[in-house]
């Protein structure tokens, strides 16, 4: 197995229980587990999500992600007294996640208020071999005296989503006197839910199931001898499906069938065939770092443990929420997030992944196509906000203004147009990595073609051109603008590349043909200034600026918006997050080093960071720049946003898109890789913490892999690849290694590690 490391929760604390119930979330892109204790808080919120498993509760409301029934928690009474950390005295505290295999561990000694000491260890994974598995472990050692333990287990349906409950009890049993199970449907009757769980002790005890109160419960009790230890094994089984295929009674029969098999085996070998799985993604996604700060390593790993944990390979009706699996936050609605942030990940390591993710988007063009016809469009408008259906799911309000008690309308569903020309971005990104023909030819061009006819309706005839008004960019803080530079740009290139692969694909249709050169020679594309500024939209660089540094100090937490109204907010120079730094990511080829260095330094004091998909996007264009050491500073700054100090952050979920984000940092900024007209572009240049860097890559048909010690770069490929590298194109067979010195002297203008490097 790979030495990899390890997430630990430093101490018992009962502010940031949520907090590490996210980021220590077991999951396996099928299914995910908050890493809620087995004992209860009042403070915790338990969770356990299926992906693409949503409800809509009631006419008014959006889909939710639903908060399945818990198998998790455990009772625990040792002489009486029930095991909480919040009584008696915790001894001492160990909690980690193991990256390597996705088992989340805990060992504590704990002082019961009559003052007996106990050694209590728990150990619980998902499994990545079977998805629908789960498995715990709870032992119990009494060190002092002889103890008697009292435990109950099973599953407990009261859960909900913050109130709200969305699954109905279709029946409740017990087989062979010690399995349990429940099914469940949701209250509309799309989908059904069935839990199986199975319970064995270590040791005789006293055992009995009760089922009440939508609860199936297993009670145990015993007598344990001082420094003996009893063990509690859990096998738990998940399923869940929208067809009817198969009678109740038989989908029900199937799942005990499994988990029957699961038990067998038992939690050990279950564990070892979870971690065998994981081998490969490590093997296939692992980023390596030798850094003077050893969280650099943990952060990666995290990285790609989490991507993995959040990312539904295995079913493409499906895609990735914006809090992955961990926590209801936005509701599990996928954005933009995906395409934009998480997409990269899966694409230059496992790309088949990139092909599901576009595949759901290519299974929902109904709902698209019917939200551009019911607005008076053409062609495919995407959703903001969706889940299974992919119609929208932007909530219509935003949180009450307790003050006024009047709801603020969400206007992202109105106007975030921009999330039509990410996708096909996306579409785009995924065949130049890939050239994966078939794709192309069938859902990429019709996601490409449909995109590209919503922009061409969507644009106004105005001052003699084309314009795109009333929109919102990505930076949500300047609503209902004109040519927002980034929308502008990115709808130009979706339609340039629609023509492009219609072209390419034999696939030329004369009316779209010339409706789309009409388009590409018409539309405006906000102009840099003479030190390359690109306005944001038509009004903003008239707007008053203001002294942001006290809500900077609090990025992420829209302090702004308790000074000013978002009206308010919207007549300044305020951002919440990358907007045209943002296109300058996405687009390298357009834009020059000068300018995206003019655009980075003009608008980062303009931007809070509000949203945790900013920071991460500064870093890496200051790296494509040069300046390493505020790349290095943002990317730290990004990691943070879910494994930094404030025990708040990640309540409601992980962010996934700054998880991808971290990946990005590193490979998009630290690497250089860019993808410019269709090339392979590589230009690594560490920070000064880092003396390696090292990281497997797919580019088409090549496995690579790529290290670099910060003077030569090893590159090891499975097939000849060109690319470019420091700036010259070169052909990469076997193993090669390349000195960054013969490059940085020969080429100007690209990457130097001179640059700003803050070595
Ligand atoms: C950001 C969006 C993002 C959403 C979900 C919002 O705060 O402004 O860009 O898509 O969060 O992560």
């Amino acid at each position: 197995m790979l030495n990899l490391s390890v997430l630990t929760d430093p101490a018992f604390c009962p502010h940031s229980l949520n907090k590490f119930a996210s980021v220590m979330a077991c999951g396996n892109g099928y299914m995910g587990i908050r890493a809620a204790h087995e004992e209860d808080y009042t403070q915790q919120t338990r969770g356990m999500y299926l992906a693409g498993l949503y409800h809509r509760a009631g006419r008014n409301e959006t889909s939710e992600l639903v908060n399945l029934p818990d198998v998790m928690g455990i009772d625990i009474e040792l002489d009486g007294n029930p095991f909480s950390l919040m009584s008696g005295e915790c001894l001492s505290w160990q909690r980690e996640l193991a990256f390597a295999n996705g088992e989340l561990t805990r060992s504590v000694v704990w002082r019961t208020p009559a003052g007996k000491r106990y050694r209590l260890e728990s150990r619980r994974f998902a499994s990545l071999d079977q998805l629908p598995l789960a498995a715990l472990q709870l032992s119990i050692t009494p060190l002092d005296e002889a103890g008697h333990i009292l435990l109950k287990t099973g599953i407990d349906a009261t859960q909900t989503n913050s109130g709200r409950q969305h699954l109905d009890e279709a029946s409740v049993r017990v087989f062979d006197e010690h399995v349990m199970q429940g099914v469940y449907e949701t209250q509309d009757r799309t989908s059904e839910v069935v839990i199986t769980a199975s319970c064995r002790l270590s040791m005789l005890s006293e055992s009995c199931f009760t089922a009440k109160n939508r609860q199936i419960l297993n009670h145990h009790a015993l007598n344990v001898a001082t420094g003996d230890t009893v063990t509690l094994e859990k096998v738990i089984w998940v399923t869940h499906r929208r067809d009817r295929a198969l009678s109740q009674a038989t989908f029900a029969r199937n799942a005990l069938a499994e988990l029957t098999a699961c038990a067998t085996t038992g939690y050990t070998s279950l564990l070892e065939r979870s971690a065998r799985a994981w081998d490969r993604v490590w093997r296939d996604c692992r980023l390596t770092v030798t850094s003077s700060a050893p969280e650099d390593q943990i952060a990666m790993d995290y990285a790609v443990w989490h991507l993995t944990a959040m990312t539904p390979a295995h079913d493409e009706r499906c895609s990735i929420a914006a809090k992955g699996l961990t926590g209801e936050g936005y509701k599990g609605h996928v954005f933009w997030d995906t395409e934009i942030f998480l997409l990269p990940f899966h694409l230059f390591s496992r790309p088949d992944v990139a092909r599901g993710l576009l595949r759901y988007r290519w299974l929902n063009l109904s709902g698209a196509r019917e939200k551009a016809r019911r607005n008076g469009w053409p062609g495919a408008l995407f959703p903001w906000e969706s889940a299974a259906s992919g119609q929208e799911e932007t909530p219509e309000f935003a949180a009450i203004n307790i003050r006024t008690g009047m709801r603020q309308k969400v206007a992202s569903a109105l106007a975030e147009h921009h999330i039509v020309a990410d996708i096909a971005w996306a579409v785009v990104a995924y065949w130049q990595a890939t050239q994966d023909d078939a794709f192309m030819r069938n859902e990429g061009l019709t996601l490409l073609i449909e995109t590209a006819t919503f922009w061409m309706g969507r644009a106004t005839e105005a001052n003699g051109r084309l314009e795109i008004h009333d929109v919102i960019g990505p930076d949500e803080y300047t609503e209902h603008v004109n040519n927002n530079a980034y929308t502008n740009y990115l709808a130009w290139h979706n339609v340039a590349s629609a023509v492009a692969f219609m072209a390419r694909f034999g696939r030329e249709d004369p009316a779209f043909s010339q409706n789309a050169t009409r388009f590409l020679t018409r539309l405006w594309l906000p102009r840099a200034d003479e030190d390359g500024v690109i306005p944001q939209d038509d009004t903003f660089l008239s707007k008053p600026v203001i002294d942001l540094s006290r809500y900077k100090a609090h990025a992420g937490k829209q302090t702004i918006l308790l000074d000013y109204s978002r009206a308010e907010v919207n007549e300044m120079q305020i951002l919440k997050q990358a907007d045209v730094v943002m296109l300058n990511y996405l687009l390298p080829e357009r834009f020059t080093r000068e300018q995206c260095a003019a655009n980075l330094a003009f608008y980062e004091p303009r931007t809070i960071h509000d949203s945790s998909l900013s920071k991460a996007i500064h870093g890496i264009v200051a790296a494509r720049c040069g300046d390493i050491a505020s790349a290095y500073a943002f990317w730290r700054d990004g990691v943070a946003i879910d494994l930094g100090s404030d025990p708040h952050s990640s309540d409601e979920g992980i962010h996934a898109a700054a998880t991808g984000a971290i990946w990005s940092g590193v490979v998009q900024g630290f690497a250089g890789l860019q993808v410019m007209e269709g090339e392979l572009h590589l230009a690594p240049q560490l920070p000064a913490h880092w003396q390696t860097l090292a990281f497997p890559l797919r580019w088409r048909n090549a496995r690579l892999r790529v290290a670099f010690d910060g003077e030569t770069l090893n590159l090891d490929t499975s097939e000849p690849v060109t690319l470019t590298l420091w700036g010259k194109r070169i052909q990469v067979s076997g193993q090669q290694k390349f000195a960054a010195a013969d490059f940085l002297t020969s080429v100007n203008g690209t990457a130097t590690r001179e640059g700003g490097d803050d070595a």
